[in-house]
C-alpha cells in the first residue's frame, strides 16, 4: 500500500478531544526515544511530519494523521519518560489509557521497542497491559541499523520469551529502521490487511 495522501487531522490531550471520525485508527506507542516519530515519517515518506525529538519526551500529546483517506495513524507520546512531573505522568497515563481502552476507532497498536536493548521491565508491563485490555497489538523492534542483525534478533527473541510467563499466543513482530526503510513495506502490508480484515 503506498501512501499517496497524508493530512495532519489534529492534535488531543483527551479522549474527548479525538478528531469526530470513523476512520480505522492504530495507533504507534513506546518509550519515549523509542524511534515513534521517525517510524511515522519513514512510513509516510515525510521528513517533517511527524516531530522527532533530540529531547525525549517531545511528544507530549496524541496527533492523528489521515492515510489516503483510509485510516488514521495515531502518535501517541512516549511512556516512560522520568523527567516529566509526577503529575504529566499519571494526566498522560490517564488519556492515553482511556484513548486505548475507548476509541471505537482503534483497530490495532504498535507497540516499539528499541532493538538495542534486551526486554525492559516497562516494555514488557506495557505489552502484559495490552494483554489484559484485549487490544490487538504487533511489536515493532526498532533502530535496527544501530547494531548487528543478530543482536537485534537475540533482543526481539529474549522479548518473545519473557511475554511467554503471561501471553498464550506469539504477537506479529517487524523489525524496521527509520534510516534504512527496513520494515516499512511489511507493516503497509500488515495495515492493508488488517483493513480489509476489518471491512474498512
Ligand atoms: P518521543 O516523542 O520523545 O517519545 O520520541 P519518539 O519515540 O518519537 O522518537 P524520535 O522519532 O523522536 O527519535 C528519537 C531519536 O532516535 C532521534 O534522534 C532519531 O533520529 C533517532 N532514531 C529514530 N529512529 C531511528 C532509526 O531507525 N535509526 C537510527 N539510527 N536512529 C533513529
Ligand atoms: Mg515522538
Amino acid at each position: 500500500m503506498k501512501i499517496q495522501k497524508v493530512n495532519f487531522l489534529q492534535s488531543a490531550e483527551s479522549l474527548n478531544d479525538c478528531p469526530k471520525s470513523d476512520l480505522p485508527e492504530f495507533a504507534f506507542i513506546g518509550r519515549s526515544n523509542v524511534g515513534k516519530s521517525s517510524l511515522i515519517n519513514c512510513l509516510t515518506n515525510k521528513k517533517g511530519l511527524a516531530r522527532v525529538s533530540k529531547t525525549p519526551g517531545r511528544t507530549r500529546e496524541m496527533n492523528f494523521f489521515s492515510m489516503n483517506d483510509q485510516w488514521a495513524l495515531v502518535d501517541l507520546p512516549g511512556y516512560g519518560f522520568a523527567k516529566v512531573s509526577r503529575k504529566q505522568q499519571e494526566k498522560f497515563n490517564q488519556f492515553v489509557s482511556e484513548y486505548l481502552i475507548n476509541r471505537p476507532n482503534l483497530r490495532g497498536v504498535f507497540l516499539l521497542l528499541d532493538s538495542r536493548h534486551p526486554p525492559q521491565k516497562i516494555d514488557l508491563e506495557f505489552s502484559g497491559w495490552l494483554i489484559e485490555n484485549q487490544l490487538p497489538f504487533a511489536l515493532v523492534f526498532t533502530k535496527t541499523d544501530k547494531s548487528k542483525a543478530r543482536v537485534v534478533e537475540k533482543n526481539r527473541d529474549l522479548f518473545l520469551q519473557e511475554m511467554k510467563a503471561f501471553s498464550e499466543g506469539e504477537p506479529v513482530t517487524f523489525l524496521t529502521s527509520s534510516n534504512t526503510g527496513q520494515g516499512r513495506a511489511e507493516i503497509h502490508a500488515f495495515v492493508h490487511r488488517a483493513l480489509e480484515a476489518g471491512g474498512a
